[in-house]
Order: structure tokens, then sequence, then C-alpha cells
């Protein structure tokens, strides 16, 4: 059976391990100029509904350093952005390549595009869940602390894509987790539920961003609104006062704290420039990262 990666609530503790060992070798293998041509002869379409650079350059790059040939998709000037069917879409993409990475709206998306897929599907990020991303953010976690079990992980902000990833992660590797966000911007109730009844770690909400940060091993933001949400930036704007990343708050983490965002940042709204710019910051190594664990999934799946 084919096997996709559209949330990590579809794998095992062991299944996302694995990953990282490969993440770690691939990684290693590209420092040293080790050629690494998992996926030669392959051709791996990429599709974006939404903008992007990290995600879009990250896999391009990834494809072609495992020796595939990415196709860069974009939904306006192909025939989804005129309405075709993802199902058709799907079916025709599974003739011609050997995977898939979509970023889109609605999670049932690429679950539509999955089940008409003959090869795996990859989650470049939905209004639901942001799987790579995460992949690429424990990563950098295990790479600075060793691992990510017994930390405490702090999440200050919107209850977006991220939080919910963050939060089906928790569930997963059992890390505790406080998410610190505004009354109507916490994270999806079905996420939050399944988290609920698996977790053997602690994960809890606050409105108040000082609890959560507090003694955190790791602090986490991201924007206030989210791709499709910019008419709502002016409300969110005032909904989210206080829940700034600034050095102040970031004090009240443990002092070898490390602080993620997944990028793109807005300084001065969700954290300042000198919290990203500080020596807490690892968003550039958590940046690279999404280039090496997405080579892993991809040869994965794929191979
Ligand atoms: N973090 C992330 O997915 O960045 P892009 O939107 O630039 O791809
Ligand atoms: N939550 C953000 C993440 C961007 C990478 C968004 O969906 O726009």
């Amino acid at each position: 059976m084919t096997r996709h990666f559209l949330a990590l609530s579809q794998y095992t503790k062991g299944e996302l391990d694995a990953l990282f060992a490969l993440t770690r070798e691939l990684k290693e293998k590209q420092k040293k100029g080790i050629e690494h041509h998992l996926l030669k002869g392959k051709s791996v379409a990429l599709i974006f509904e939404k903008s992007s650079t990290r995600t879009r350059v990250s896999f391009e790059v990834g494809v072609y350093q495992l020796g595939a040939q990415p196709l860069f998709i974009s939904s306006g000037t192909s025939q989804m952005g005129r309405g075709e069917p993802i199902k058709d879409t799907a079916r025709c993409m599974a003739r011609y390549c050997d995977g898939v990475m979509i970023r889109t709206y609605g999670q049932e998306i690429v679950e539509e595009f999955a089940r008409y897929s003959d090869v795996p599907v990859i989650n470049g990020l939905t209004d639901l869940f942001h799987p790579c991303q995460i992949m690429a953010d424990l990563f950098t976690v295990i790479e600075h602390k060793g691992s990510c079990e017994g930390l405490k992980v702090a999440w200050v902000g919107d209850g977006n894509n991220m939080a919910n990833t963050w939060v089906e992660a928790a569930a997963i590797f059992g890390f505790d987790l406080t998410l610190a966000c505004p009354t109507g911007y916490e994270p999806n109730r079905h996420v939050w539920e399944w988290a609920q009844t698996r977790a053997t770690s602690t994960i809890t909400i606050t409105e108040d961003p000082e609890e959560a940060v507090r003694d955190a091993d790791v602090v986490n933001t991201d924007v206030w609104a989210s791709m499709g949400q910019e008419a709502e930036q002016q409300k969110r704007e005032q909904a989210f006062q206080g829940f700034c990343l600034t050095d102040e708050l970031v004090s009240l983490a443990r002092p070898d704290c490390m602080v993620l965002h997944c990028l793109p940042a807005h300084r001065g709204e969700e954290i300042t420039d000198s919290v990203i710019e500080g020596p807490r910051s690892a968003v550039w190594d958590e940046a690279e990262n999404r280039l090496h664990v997405q080579k892993a999934i991809m040869a994965t799946l794929m191979k």
C-alpha cells in the first residue's frame, strides 16, 4: 500500500525516529559531499496553492540532491486553479511522477489527493497541519538538546497549523507542551482530544504567556494571521496583544532555552528583532533542517 505523509499521527514514534536517523545520515553526507542519489531517475511534483520560500526551495534542492527531478507546479498557472477536480489531478500526477508534495488550504484536500494517488503524497502545509516543519523543528531540538523527551516546550500565539502539529508531536514523543493562546484562538478541538487520549506527557493550554514560557527548554511562536487569514490581520493584532516573544518574556524560560519560529516572521508582532537575532534563536538551523528532514521523508516513501 502507498504510504503518505499527511499528519504526524499517521506514524509511530519508532517510524519518526527512523526518519530522524536517516535525516542525520543524509545531512552528514551532504556536508561531506558524498553523493546520495537515493531517488535517481525519479520525478517529484511540488504543488503550491499558497506562497512559499523555504518549502519550495528546500524541496526543489532536496529532490535534486537525491538525484531526482523536481517539478514546481503553481495552482494559479495549472488547471487546478481553473477548478479541475483534485481527484483527476491526483490520478494524472501519479501516472507521471514518483511522488507529490502539496501545499494547500483544507487538510481534506491533501487527504483526497492521497486517496486517489498511487504515489506517495507529502503535506507541505495545510490550514490544519505543517508536519514537515515540525519534523525539522524536532530534529533541531534533538541536535541541540540530545532528545526531545522530558523537555518542556512552550507555544505562544495562535492555535494554528503549527500549534496543532506540536500538539500531535507532544503526544507521540512524550514531552510536556504548554500553549498560551488568547481565548478563541486555541488549537483544533479534534487534534486536542486525540492528543489527550494518548499522551503520556502533559499538554496544557493557558491564556498567560508567562505561565507557558516559565522554565521552558524550547519556546516557539508563529505569525498571528496565517496564509488565508489576511483579512483578519487587524482583529488578530488586537486579540494577540501581550503575546509577543520579547527578551523579557524569554528570560522566564531556562537560561539554555531555544527559540524557534518556522518563518516567515513579523518582527515586532509575534517576536521582537532582538529575540530572533539573539543567542537563543535557532531559527536558521531550523530552516536548514527542512532540507535534510524532507529528503529523509522522500527517500523513505519514494525509493
Ligand atoms: N516555514 C515555511 O513553511 O516557510 P515557507 O512558507 O517560506 O515555505
Ligand atoms: N502558520 C503559518 C505558517 C507559515 C509557514 C501559515 O500557515 O501561514
